[in-house]
Formats: structure tokens, sequence, C-alpha cells
């Protein structure tokens, strides 16, 4: 599978860096940044889900009218729509935009803000209402056959679903570090998501995650999605300068932060999900971590959602990325904090870049293996060719 990348939307120019409380969707930005997302050859997009925030769906399905190849990631709380509406809805949103829906599943990490939609379940329980709300989608999408459901958490009968998806099923992803995520992500998701970590412990969760696929009996695994916010520019100067710059306004501007996004702001209190939990623990290791994972935009937010940055030059941040593409990520989104003007940075400078690494790698493996033999009691290096490597 090819290493493709993601990137998140928000509806209008209202950033981190520079949050306008109140600011409405504004489709003039949505289009511009959804069509550069396009052309700079970014697969997909992902439209996050906060209590209190803009809906997804609609956005969704106004991203897959004004573009052409970018696929549409709906990030899905359990809690807030019944597994048949939602059944429904994605395969539509898939027929609309010609098979490029997905549903990237929350199983929600906060009791605060589960609580702010009426749903006080434990965590433990919202994984187990995620595992039977797979089930249910999966079912769903494989035929129009009316069937029942007497689950814990959901319970019908006589349901058919007349509207399938384009390509018979639509990619569902499960993001989440804790124990629960990668066994229900593990043992059902074709995409798991993860939060950028040193290769050390991405790898470590990488593990887990097919081991979880494994014990579940699946002869394949999820594909892995790992998660950046880069600061890039010319030179590793020049990037070190501006990461300062971006911690000082994270830093300067979280009252206005708390107004603009209040269900996401984590104040100092110790975050529940694990995800979150696993950053800041990191974070005491050191401010750079591995080639270029800077830490301090994690303590500054509090490890809200996706906060490790990865700062340098364009060469520095690809050869970064494809440390994780040789982990076997296959999936790298990348937002940064100038969400609109990173993208353009980005798809200038870092997807060729790191397009350009993952072609030598292939040539080098078709070119095929050195390993050290012994001939004729010399010691000696030989190529053997890929296919019998
Ligand atoms: C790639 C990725 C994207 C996520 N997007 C969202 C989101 O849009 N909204 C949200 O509330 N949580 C989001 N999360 C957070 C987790 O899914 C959430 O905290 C999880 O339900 C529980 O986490 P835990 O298993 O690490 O404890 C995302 C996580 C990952 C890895």
């Amino acid at each position: 599978m090819p290493t493709e990348f993601i990137s998140l939307t928000f509806p209008n120019d209202s950033n981190e860096l520079a949050p306008k409380p109140g600011t409405p969707a504004d489709p003039a930005f949505l289009t511009r940044y959804a069509r550069t997302l396009d052309d700079y050859g970014f697969k997909y997009t992902l439209l996050p889900y906060d209590a209190g925030g803009f809906d997804p769906w609609t956005q969704g399905a106004y991203i897959a009218a004004v573009t052409k190849n970018l696929k549409i990631i709906i990030a899905l709380r359990p809690n807030t729509v019944y597994p048949t509406v939602a059944a429904k809805a994605l395969a539509t949103l898939d027929q609309l935009s010609n098979g490029r829906a997905v549903v990237h599943f929350i199983a929600g990490g906060s009791d605060v803000e589960q609580a702010r939609e009426g749903d006080f379940l434990t965590k433990e329980e919202r994984y187990g209402r995620l595992e039977e709300y797979i089930k249910i989608l999966r079912r769903a999408w494989s035929n129009s056959e009316a069937f029942d459901w007497e689950g814990k958490y959901f319970q019908f009968k006589n349901y058919s679903n007349r509207v399938r998806p384009v390509n018979g099923h639509i990619p569902i992803s499960v993001g989440g570090s804790s124990p629960e995520a990668y066994r229900i992500g593990g043992s059902l998701a074709d995409i798991f998501g993860l939060w950028g970590e040193p290769l050390k412990d991405t790898k470590e969760q990488i593990d887990k995650i097919y081991a979880e696929a494994e014990k579940a009996g699946r002869a394949d695994r999820p594909r892995i999605w790992v998660t950046f916010r880069p600061i890039v520019a010319e030179t590793e100067e020049l990037a070190w300068a501006k990461a300062h710059r971006t911690l000082d306004a994270l830093n300067g501007n979280k009252t206005a932060f708390q107004k603009t996004f209040p269900n996401f702001a984590q104040g100092n209190s110790e975050p529940q999900n694990v995800g979150s939990q696993r950053l800041l623990e990191i974070a005491k290791r050191g401010d750079v971590q591995d080639r270029a994972l800077w830490y301090p935009t994690v303590t500054a937010t509090n490890a809200r959602g996706a906060s490790t940055a990865l700062v340098g030059s364009p060469q520095t941040l690809a050869d970064a990325i494809l440390d994780y593409v040789d982990l076997g990520a296959e999936l790298i989104s990348i937002r940064g904090y100038d969400n609109y003007n990173d993208v353009v940075d980005y798809g200038r400078y870092i997807l060729p870049l790191v397009y350009k690494g993952i072609a030598e790698r292939e040539e080098k493996d078709k070119e095929g293996t050195a390993v050290k033999t012994e001939v004729n009691g010399d010691s000696k290096t030989i190529v053997v060719p890929s296919e019998s490597a």
C-alpha cells in the first residue's frame, strides 16, 4: 500500500495561533483550503468532532462537492448518531463523492466531554459500544438483507440498508492509545490512528495493535496513521525561530483559545485519555526527541489532541517522516498551526521530498539486498535480488 497524506480541516481561518471566537463557517475559506489539499496531493482530510463544534457531516458533504480526489474522514462518536443512521449517512456520502467516504471513530476520551451530549457510560463501556457499532456498520454495508440486532448497547429488528458503499465497504478508522483502543481497533479497524510519539514508542504501539489483529484471527492488519504538527522553514535556524514564535503564541493566547474552543481547552488537569497522558509523560524525557520531534507544544497545550511538532528544514522533516514510513506507517497526518499557509508549504516542500525518499527506497529494494557471505573462506558482500532475498 502506498504512503498517503492526511490533513485536518477547520471551516474558517481561526486557528491556534490566532483564535477568533465566534467566527462562523466560511464557505470561501473551506473551498480554498480543501481544493489546496486536493491540488497538492493530500489524499484525506479529517473533519474532527467536539461537542460544541462544527458538524463534520455537512462539512464533509460540502468538501466532497468542491474537490475531486480528497477522501473525507468523518470523525464519529458513537453516542451521537444511531448506527443504522450512520450506516446510511456514510454510504450516501460515499455515493455522492464517488467512493471517498471514510469514518474515524472516537470512543470518547473524557467523561466531561461525553456528558455534554448525554453520554454517561464509563470508558470501558464506551469501547464496548464502539465494538458493537463497528460490527453493525460492517453488517449493514455487506448486503441489503434485513437483520435483527440484540446487543448490549443496541437492539433493533428487521433493519435493511438499501444504501450501499461504492466499493462495498467504507474504511473504518479507530484512534486511541489505551488497551481497549488497541483491542477494538486491532481486531476491527481498517486504519488505526496514533498521535506522533518517538519512534521507539510508536513501534511499541504498532506491535500491540498488530498483536490484537493477530489474536482476532485477522489475515490482514490495520494500516497505521501517525499525526504530527510540522513547523517548517527554509533552514534549520529559521524553523527553530518559527517554532519558538509558535510556542509564544500558544502560551500567549490561552484565553482566546478557551473562548474559541471551550470544549477543547483542557486546562491543567490530567487528561483522561491515555493518548494525551502518554504525550505528557514522554514530554518529560526532553524537548527534542529523535530527529526533530518537539514536545514543548505538547506541554503548552496540556496535550490537547495531536500536539507533537516536528521542527526543521523541509529535508529534515521529510527524513523524520520517512523514519515513520520505514516503521510501517502508511498514513501520515500533517497539520500545522497556521492551517492554510502550512498546507501550501507542506504541499510544495515536504510531500515531494517524502515521495522522492520513498521512490529511492523502492529503487534500492529492486536492486536487492546486500548480504555478507563467505566464498572459499573469504568474506564477501553479494547483492541478492529482491525476489529471492
Ligand atoms: C488521529 C486521531 C484523531 C482524533 N480525533 C479526535 C476528534 O476529532 N475528536 C475527539 O474528541 N477525539 C479525537 N481523538 C481522540 C481519541 O480518539 C480519544 O481520546 C479516544 O476516544 C480515547 O483515547 P484513549 O484510548 O487514548 O484513552 C483522536 C485521536 C487520534 C489518534
